[in-house]
């Protein structure tokens, strides 16, 4: 039977980590997977978690399954850190998931149940995963543009054109902040005109939130899901909470489903319910339950707020940082973009060969599309990967 089976590509991120993992240079550097790391290159455990879980270890008196759903408390929470009060909650169907990755693979499972020919509109570049999944379930992609290459910014004109192609029984796919892999976003303006495009188009908007509070800020990171969920008569929202309350392993995610027709919330509460059943069953619940713990207790939730805002502004002082220093080097702006960009990731904007070089040349580590991880530098690296880039001529 496995020898019928074929060799399965290994996604460029996972790659990066791999090669990163067996380099023994001392003084490498990991712009790769994203995750968070601290000056000291630790993704250190929230102190709020820290918290948390000591609470939970000592009141917790039993591991019996939770709801297939998830908790119900959990998913009260994280619908009001998402969508605050842009919707009434009883239009908001959710399951825990594990993880944002598992919300975005049940999303598709159930636009694949509601309409086998949807075609899923997806930014060119997006995150590899949401093209290896759709192209797993079977169902069709599309790209639109996303990434101006001269400006290493947001090319507003070519999505809103390509999007246009969008229609009843399609989704376009968002990402709802700090768009990865790029790090450009629309402006507030933009997403307006944006959300109102595929309002019209008939489309299901679809909104993966990976890093709400890397970008702007909790409430401005949402801006655009609450401008989806409030518009749109019905929409899909993955959200995870890997990154901003640094839980990666725990895989904690949700799935909301926002319906403002007749029984739409219901059926895809059922529907989101049983594909949780068919999955995995239960969804996994410590993550769960430490971030309902701190989205509800006061204290809890001032000292993850204070720890996710010294986070977010240690990776816009280093943005600052190599745009400035890269300033001074080239005697131009034109790597201000890394300054304007927002979240975990810039896309640098050179080829796989140049990046094949500073790996092999400095030990710096970025996925082959040019995409860093901010996080992954530090004060006394930043001068480095500056003079690298001068040095490949960038
Ligand atoms: C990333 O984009 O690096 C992260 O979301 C980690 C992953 O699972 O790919």
């Amino acid at each position: 039977m496995f020898q019928s089976l074929k060799e399965q590509p290994v996604d460029k991120i996972m790659l990066t980590a791999q090669a990163y993992r067996a380099d023994d240079r001392a003084q490498k550097i990991d712009l790769g997977v994203g995750v968070y790391k601290d000056a000291t290159g630790l993704t250190p455990v929230m102190r709020a978690v820290k918290a948390a879980e000591k609470k939970l270890w000592e009141t917790e008196n039993t591991k019996v399954y939770t709801a297939l759903a998830g908790e119900p408390a959990f998913a009260d929470a994280m619908v009001s850190l998402v969508l605050g009060d842009a919707v009434p909650r009883a239009s908001v169907a959710a399951v825990a998931t594990p993880g944002g990755t598992g919300a975005v693979r049940e999303a598709f499972e159930l636009v694949k149940m509601a309409n086998p020919k949807a075609r899923v509109f997806v930014s060119d570049p997006s995150w590899p995963n949401h093209a290896a999944i759709i192209d797993y379930l079977g169902l069709s992609r599309k790209s639109y543009r996303y990434f101006d290459e001269t400006t290493r910014g947001f090319d507003f004109d070519g999505m809103m054109t390509d999007i246009q192609d969008a229609g009843e029984g399609d989704v376009v796919l968002l990402h709802g902040c700090c768009h990865n892999p790029t790090g450009a976003n629309p402006t507030v303006a933009q997403w307006g005109q944006i959300v109102d495009a595929i309002v019209a188009s008939g489309a299901l908007p679809m909104v993966d939130i990976a890093y709400q509070g890397f970008g702007d800020g909790l409430d401005a990171d949402a801006f655009a899901t609450r401008l989806v969920a409030s518009k749109a008569s019905e929409c899909l929202i993955a959200a995870s909470c890997s990154k901003n309350f640094g839980i990666y392993r725990e895989r904690t995610g949700i799935l909301m489903g926002v319906s403002k027709e007749g029984t739409g919330t219901k059926l895809a509460q059922g529907v989101l319910t049983a594909l949780n059943r068919l999955n995995f069953s239960f969804p996994p619940d410590h993550g769960a339950r430490l971030v309902t713990m701190i989205l509800t207790d006061p204290d809890l939730k001032a000292m993850w707020m204070e720890e996710l805002e010294e986070v977010r502004l240690s990776m816009l002082g280093l943005r600052q940082q190599l745009a400035d220093e890269l300033k001074r080097l080239t005697n131009s702006d034109r790597f201000d973009f890394l300054a304007q960009h927002r979240g975990m990731f810039s896309r640098l904007g050179t080829t796989p060969e140049v990046v094949e070089m500073m790996r092999a040349d400095h030990a710096i580590y970025m996925i082959p599309d040019s995409r860093m991880n901010i996080a992954g530098l530090n004060s006394q690296t930043v001068p480095l990967l500056a003079a690298a880039i001068v040095k490949a001529g960038l």
